[in-house]
């Protein structure tokens, strides 16, 4: 009898949670899990969540973003595929967001609050071995308009230099809102550089020119850098240049900023090193036209040619970028390895998404990439208006296509090495208040039959079932 248990408590719990709902008990911790992260003091998100008197003004418009989707920002479809850091709402947490607006945001009681989680200020890390710090600091004008400069950051390695990890640490939160890393052994950044008045130089899209990697790693708030594991990690060649690319959004008032560059060396040698595949428009089935007023479609395809484990993955393209979907296919087309799906493309919230595990991709298969461009009237980023012929290039009004994937060459057992943080290894602590407890167990139920994006999913096996119960009450009352 006795594992029919949860199932008498699923009922009764969720009744007294739709008819309860209060901030405390029931928002508070979908806030501090899922938004709190940005929406704090020196933090990218324009207004604080982290207290009642902060979060209730706002319930009907956190509601409605909710609703549509726009937050927490997390663009690939997690019905798709997942990454570390994945941050979505289930269709329950949703609900309760709204049910508590209608019920006219009750505050409930200050005990039942799970208190806020610890989040870190700076690395994500730990002890960078060496920071690398813009020459002098940017200052946007204030003038509402968005900015890309990029930034030439001498590593001064007089050897080439393995590393672990790399990690940007923007300055300023109120405009810095994401950046991409490059490397140059040429010297071209430092002479466009030095040909443009303001420290770095100003460059949209990529970094101007062809750079010896124009993607070796990405910061977007929210996302975690990635660590490599033991015997995994890239060398930055001697003398070379990083590269930062920041992306200032718009800000009515005059900020400055001087962000830095974390470099975590290899404890040990590497036996692997981190190599970036590149789909890009010399393998479309069409030329890369996108003629205005019309959404067109492209489908690129790569031979895979040894077996490989990836690591990480970023469809790239610019404003009039739609939907990305990328996967790899099987000689005889039984088998398809889902990659990414990003069903709403948003240039603002790019980023490179690290799988949860080293992901194996068989030597014969096909990787697969397509994207849609929305070159209609329809596309609010549009940056043509009206719509006109846009090109292959760098600028604003010009399109790009993208994939860029980091792999290492396959070893056995690498579907199990983890590439995650590995410090929140208490899933039953659903809140992260450290206890395993009725919230806890009240946050579970209220995702119950989820099946996918679950992110109360306690056993590790992506679905919120009797068996997530079955674990948490294993457990219930212990710290954790
Ligand atoms: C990764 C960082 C991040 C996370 C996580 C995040 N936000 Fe935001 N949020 C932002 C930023 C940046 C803005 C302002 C820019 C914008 O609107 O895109 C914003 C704006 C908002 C706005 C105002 C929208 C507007 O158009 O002005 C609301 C409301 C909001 N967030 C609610 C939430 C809620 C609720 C959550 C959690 C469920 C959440 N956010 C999670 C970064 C974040």
């Amino acid at each position: 009898m006795r594992p029919l248990l949860p199932l008498f408590l699923v009922f009764p719990f969720s009744g007294v949670l739709s008819q309860q709902v209060t901030f405390h008990a029931d928002v508070a911790p979908i806030i501090y899990q899922h938004c709190t992260s940005c929406h704090r003091v020196g933090e990218i998100a324009p207004m604080p969540f982290t207290d009642y008197g902060e979060v209730a003004p706002y319930g009907e418009f956190i509601e409605y973003v909710t609703s549509i989707g726009y937050m927490p920002p997390w663009s690939p479809d997690p019905e798709y595929s997942h990454f570390v850091g994945e941050n979505v709402l289930s269709q329950e947490q949703i609900a309760t967001l709204g049910a508590w607006v209608a019920a006219g945001k009750p505050e409930g009681d200050p005990a039942d609050n799970p208190g806020l989680p610890e989040f870190t200020s700076g690395s994500q890390i730990g002890t960078p071995d060496l920071v690398l710090t813009m020459s002098e600091p940017y200052t946007h004008g204030g003038d509402m308009t968005d900015q890309y400069q990029v930034f030439v950051l001498p590593s001064g390695f007089g050897d080439g230099t393995a590393i672990r990890s790399i990690e940007v640490m923007p300055g300023n939160h109120n405009v810095a809102h994401h950046g991409i890393l490059g490397l140059d052994v040429s010297g071209t950044a430092a002479a466009l550089d030095a040909a443009d008045p303001e420290p770095g130089y100003e460059s949209f899209g990529g970094f101007g020119f062809n750079a010896a990697s124009s993607f070796f790693g990405a910061w977007v708030p929210g996302a975690l850098p990635v660590e490599y594991p033991p015997g995994i990690g890239r060398t930055i060649p001697a003398d070379a240049d990083l590269l930062l690319q920041m992306h200032y959004g718009p800000t009515p008032v005059v900020e400055s900023d001087l962000s830095e560059v974390n470099i975590f060396f290899s404890n040990g040698p590497i036996e692997r090193e981190v190599f970036t595949a590149i789909m890009g428009p010399q393998h479309l089935d069409a030329p890369f036209i996108l003629p205005p007023n019309q959404v067109s479609s492209f489908h690129g395809t790569m031979p895979v040619t040894e077996d490989v484990s990836l690591i990480n993955i970023a469809p790239h393209c610019h404003l009039v970028g739609a939907s990305w979907l990328v996967y790899a296919t099987s000689p005889d087309g039984q088998d398809t390895i889902p990659l990414i799906s990003i069903p709403h493309w948003d240039f603002n919230w790019q980023g490179y998404f690290t799988f949860p595990h080293l992901t194996k991709i068989p030597q014969g298969y096909t990787l697969h990439g397509e994207a849609t461009y929305d070159n209609t009237t329809n596309n609010p980023f549009n940056p043509n208006d009206p719509p006109g012929w846009v090109l292959f290039g760098e600028g604003t009004e010009d399109e790009m296509f993208f994939i860029f994937i980091d792999v290492v060459p396959y070893e056995a057992g690498d579907e199990d090495i983890a590439l995650g943080p590995s410090a929140t290894t208490c899933p039953p602590d659903v809140n992260g208040d450290g206890l395993v407890g009725v919230t806890d167990i009240l946050l579970l139920l209220a995702d119950f039959g989820c099946l996918s994006g679950c992110t109360t999913d306690v056993d590790g096996d992506g679905l919120i079932t009797v068996s997530d119960v079955l674990t948490i009450l294993s457990v219930f009352g212990e710290p954790c």
